[in-house]
């Protein structure tokens, strides 16, 4: 399914160049979908910045593209509106035939919808997830790693070649302590490190860190333990080898759960391609000593004092940084896997890193004009309260207990609706524990990409489960709902013959088409803004225009329209909701269930 709006653009620019010529080179139609459909469907917005460059009317612009477009087989007369606006009016038959014209369902894989990838892949980088190795993940890290799996969803299905990049934080002084922990509390780590296993990694870390804190010959056994590891000694290496291992599988527990898959490569990786990242960026005059310390100055970087900010590359002892790997990380990452796009999916206090970060390796020529830089950053999750998101003693939440929780909670509602008579669906048990874990983990996924990225958000239980509303559960039951209906019609959707005609007649039937229709474009704009909300919003008002469609008042019979064409005609628009509903989800990393 071709994009309706990339349809009505080239024939605008067509009309544009039949109208002024040269003039009208590279203008942008500026095509949007209206928000208030007395306006029509969608919108062209060009003709007022244009008629500034001609010194003509904004109206009598637009009047004359109007003159020359040509759409009358997808659109009613256009409409020009208030100081120039042009409106577009799909033509219900039109809609339908374009929504005819989808091709069913590939039989295996991914349910494309008929959107075509892009003809021009590229190779993306998105860092994501990317936990301290020290410590067990927290929910502090939920956020990365589910908005950076949507974005690599999003772009996935564009066609590009996507690596989700786990940049954990597997190397510092920290490790000291817990290599030295490791061998005094598992002595046989280093026979055995295949089964070592640190049940709890949070208390740990925290025993390890307070036996630091109290024990003198710890503690310096614990620094000795970190120059070990930095000159690599094998014996030491491999303690801490087991232990970021170890650290590995808890997160990958996580991760499976989540259904992510991600390329674990640790800060440890670049290692070794530090000293070349300062010794390059030295010769070219970009690195200078300061207090025998190697620093980067970029213009426009200062600190508070107004002093202008460096980014520290080796400290005055010689050790590398966070910067320093950094860059190392974006150099591998164009050179070496050859991507063109590096998308950093991190929480927004490390925006100025990340400016900081790319000013650098634009200046050093490492990231040229045509690589993309983006650091997608994200507000916090706070607790409902609008509190830090804390355990009752204060502690930091595990990512692990949080899921739990959901999925318990999520149970919990299911087993309610089965005490109540009324919305009792009589599930086996076996079949509710599965459906709470879709349902749970993806009220998790889905209330969280609801947000827009930048602000901060307040979990919050009741909400995010709630059968009602832009929420998981509901588009999980909506997407449930409607392949019943078709069981319950008695026709396999996926048997429908492609070429019964699509008719939309009733008002809710056009709606519900039109709606349909937009989605290339929905997923077009989520995946270059870099905003999963596109998607929720969209799903929730496809879900809507579907519930006006089904109404038994509002909208029409369906199971029971006559004649047959027209039965057949609606049941395919259930089905195309269906998998529309199911495509959005899936881009949002959730799952769908044939029954709720
Ligand atoms: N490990 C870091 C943290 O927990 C996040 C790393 C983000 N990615 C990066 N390439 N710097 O704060």
């Amino acid at each position: 399914m071709q994009s309706i709006t990339r349809e009505l653009e080239q024939r605008l620019t067509v009309a544009l160049r039949a109208c002024f010529g040269d003039a009208a080179e590279g203008v942008d139609p500026m095509l949007r979908p209206t928000q208030d459909p007395s306006f029509g469907d969608y919108q062209a917005n060009f003709a007022m910045a244009l008629a500034r460059t001609l010194k003509q009317k904004p109206r009598d612009v637009a009047e004359a593209v109007v003159e020359r477009l040509d759409v009358a087989d997808l659109c009613g007369p256009p409409q020009v509106a208030g100081p120039g606006f042009i409106n577009l009016t799909l033509l219900p038959a039109a809609a339908g035939r374009r929504l005819q014209a989808i091709p069913p369902a590939a039989r295996d894989g991914l349910d494309r919808v008929g959107i075509d990838p892009t003809p021009a892949p590229a190779v993306v980088a998105i860092d994501m997830s990317s936990p301290n190795l020290a410590k067990e993940m927290h929910v502090g890290h939920l956020r990365s790693t589910i908005i950076g799996d949507c974005i690599a969803r999003m772009l996935e299905f564009e066609g590009h070649h996507v690596h989700r990049i786990n940049h954990v934080g597997d190397w510092g002084t920290q490790f000291g302590m817990l290599i030295e922990h490791l061998r005094r509390t598992h002595p046989d780590v280093l026979n055995d490190p295949e089964h070592l296993r640190l049940g709890d990694l949070e208390s740990f870390y925290v025993q390890a860190k307070q036996r630091f804190d109290a024990d003198e010959e710890f503690a310096t056994a614990a620094r000795r333990a970190v120059v070990d590891l930095q000159s690599g000694d094998p014996a030491t290496l491999a303690v801490w080898r087991a232990f970021c291992e170890e650290s590995l599988r808890h997160c990958h527990e996580i991760y499976e759960r989540l259904d992510i898959r991600v390329e674990d490569r640790g800060e440890s990786f670049y290692n070794d391609l530090l000293p070349r990242i300062v010794d390059d960026l030295a010769r070219v005059g970009l690195a200078v000593e300061s207090d025998g310390a190697m620093c980067v100055f970029l213009d426009g970087f200062r600190n508070r004092e107004g002093e202008p900010l460096p980014m520290i590359i080796r400290k005055s002892d010689g050790g590398y940084n966070y910067d320093t790997t950094d860059l190392a990380a974006l150099r591998h990452r164009i050179e070496a896997l050859g991507a063109t796009r590096l998308l950093y999916v991190v929480g927004l206090p490390q925006k100025q890193h990340f400016d900081m970060l790319f000013a650098a390796a634009r200046k050093a020529g490492w990231a040229g004009d045509k690589v993309e830089l983006t650091h997608i950053g994200f507000g916090s999750m706070l607790a409902a309260s609008g509190k830090m998101f804390k355990t009752r003693e204060g502690g930091t939440v595990k990512l692990k207990h949080l899921l739990d929780e959901a999925v318990e909670r999520a149970r919990n509602v299911l087993e309610a609706n089965e005490q109540d008579p009324e919305k009792k669906r009589g599930l086996a048990p076996e079949q509710m524990q599965v459906i709470a874990e879709t349902v749970g983990v993806g009220a998790v996924k889905y209330f969280d990409l609801s947000h827009a990225l930048g602000s901060d958000y307040k979990f919050e239980w009741d909400t995010m489960l709630s059968m009602d509303g832009n929420t998981a559960p509901y588009m999980l039951y909506a997407y449930a709902r409607i392949r019943s209906i078709g069981r319950e019609a008695g026709v396999d959707y996926a048997a429908l013959p492609p070429d019964t005609p699509i008719v939309l007649e009733h008002e809710s039937e056009i709606r519900l088409g039109k709606m349909l229709l937009r989605l290339p474009d929905v997923i077009e704009q989520a995946g270059r803004e870099y905003r999963p909300n596109v998607i929720t919003e969209y799903l929730f008002e496809l879900s809507k225009a579907y519930n006006g469609f089904y109404d038994r008042k509002r909208g029409v019979r369906v199971k029971d329209a006559t004649p047959e064409s027209v039965r057949l005609s609606r049941l395919r628009l259930c089905d195309l909701t269906a998998r529309t509903l199911k495509l959005g989800l899936h881009l949002l990393g959730i799952g769908t269930l044939e029954q709720m």
